[in-house]
């Protein structure tokens, strides 16, 4: 690890920074990677990594059939499909439960529009550790059932996702919880900005013209600008590549924002869409993203749900790629941006494809789900006396 400092940006984003140099950034790689490969750009002390699910690495697809549909002769899919639950969430748990194993916190909570609860579940299962999640009642069955096929508990909440991680967040305070909530804890961007690394490597050690980017809360878009400054700050590179955030038509708090027309609360409807990952009302890192978004020249765009179902086809078909709505939203972003002129055909463009549809194989669990409305409730369903974290090694 590199010397790590702490900062607040002026949209209130708090960022670790290292003593930046070349010699931060790990040699060519040879064979087979991981998210540590990048571990001096990463706040994990030295000493052997104890996560013990490999997480990164995932391949940057040139997509042939996709590209010549298309006419975008450098068109790259970045399939982070690929991670041990199908989304980059697994990179941010890994890190998280680094640090928690490194403390010795037995119990990881977040709030969730599913992949990272689905993400944190199998993380903590693996690691020995409690996973006490909270979701919207609205949440997708099928994750649910995937939550608890790992051992989770599953709290849900009926006044939606924004309440869920208010309740987490309260939990963890109460508690001692290790709390992983997104646009809470710094180290899951610190986790996702790797997707920048392996790019810029993947491409040769060359940037892309711009990156397509599905944002929810924001610290997946957050992330990628974030490695590729830290790129630029090594002396790696001397440009960032333009981002392209996408969100539903449906919930677009941020395209709306950025449009200069802020939508009102009855604009936004997030049960419309089945880009559930992606539908968020209020976005924990909104400020964040449309400064990284302004200042690599990029844009926000808004996809329907013909666009999603359409694009979800197409990298299924044309580039063997399965993913969820929101997985595929920033393929119909691509288009959007190209039809906008946002983006030209010819530009070498990767697509972040992050979500596949998932299925348990088992029904949802009841004995680990409850509704709940306050933190009195989550510890009574607990049982009293559970709450303390198990001790794990040190
Ligand atoms: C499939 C999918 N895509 C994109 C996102 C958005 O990520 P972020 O919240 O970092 O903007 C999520 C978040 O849950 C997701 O599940």
């Amino acid at each position: 690890m590199g010397t790590v400092t702490g900062s607040v940006d002026r949209a209130g984003a708090e960022w670790l920074q290292y003593a930046y140099g070349p010699a931060l950034f790990p040699p060519e790689a040879t064979g087979s990677a991981t998210l540590w490969r990048y571990r001096d750009l990463l706040p994990v002390p030295d000493g052997p990594v104890r996560y013990p699910v490999p997480v990164g690495g995932t391949p940057l697809l040139a997509v042939p059939a996709l590209r010549s549909a298309l006419a975008a002769p450098r068109l790259w899919v970045k399939d982070e499909t690929r991670n041990p639950t199908a989304s980059n969430k697994d990179r941010a748990t890994a890190v998280v439960i680094e640090d928690g194993l490194r403390r010795g916190i037995g119990t990881i909570t977040t709030a969730s529009t599913g992949n990272a609860a689905v993400a944190t579940a199998f993380g903590a299962a693996a690691a020995g550790l409690r996973a006490v999640i909270f979701v919207s009642t609205g949440c997708r069955p099928g994750k649910t059932a995937l939550m608890t096929q790992a051992g989770a508990w599953v709290f849900q909440v009926h006044a939606g996702y924004a309440a869920a991680v208010e309740l987490s967040r309260a939990a963890a305070r109460e508690f001692g919880w290790l709390d992983r909530n997104t646009g809470a804890n710094p180290l899951t961007v610190e986790a996702k900005k790797t997707v920048a690394f392996e790019v810029w490597e993947q491409l040769g050690r060359r940037l892309p013209d711009l990156l397509v980017v599905p944002v929810g809360d924001g610290p997946t878009l957050v992330a990628l600008d974030k490695g590729f400054a830290e790129l630029e700050h090594c002396g790696l590179t001397e440009r960032r590549p333009r981002l392209i955030g996408v969100q539903s038509a449906h919930c677009q708090p941020l395209v709306r924002e950025w449009a200069g027309q802020p939508a009102t609360p009855d604009q936004l409807d997030p049960s419309g869409t089945a880009a559930d990952g992606i539908a968020v009302l209020r976005p924990a890192t909104g400020p964040a993203v449309l400064e990284a978004v302004r200042r690599g020249g990029g844009g926000m765009v808004a996809v329907s749900e013909d666009g999603l179902r359409h694009a979800a086809l197409a990298l299924a078909r044309r580039a063997g790629v399965s993913a969820e709505p929101a997985g595929a939203a920033t393929l119909a972003g691509w288009q959007a941006a190209v039809d906008q002129g946002l983006a030209d055909r010819s530009e070498c463009a990767v697509l972040l494809v992050t979500g596949r549809e998932k299925a348990a194989g088992t029904p949802v669990d009841p004995s680990r789900v409850a509704v709940v409305e306050t933190l009195d409730q989550v510890a009574r369903a607990l049982g009293a006396g559970e709450l303390a974290a198990p001790a794990v090694g040190r």
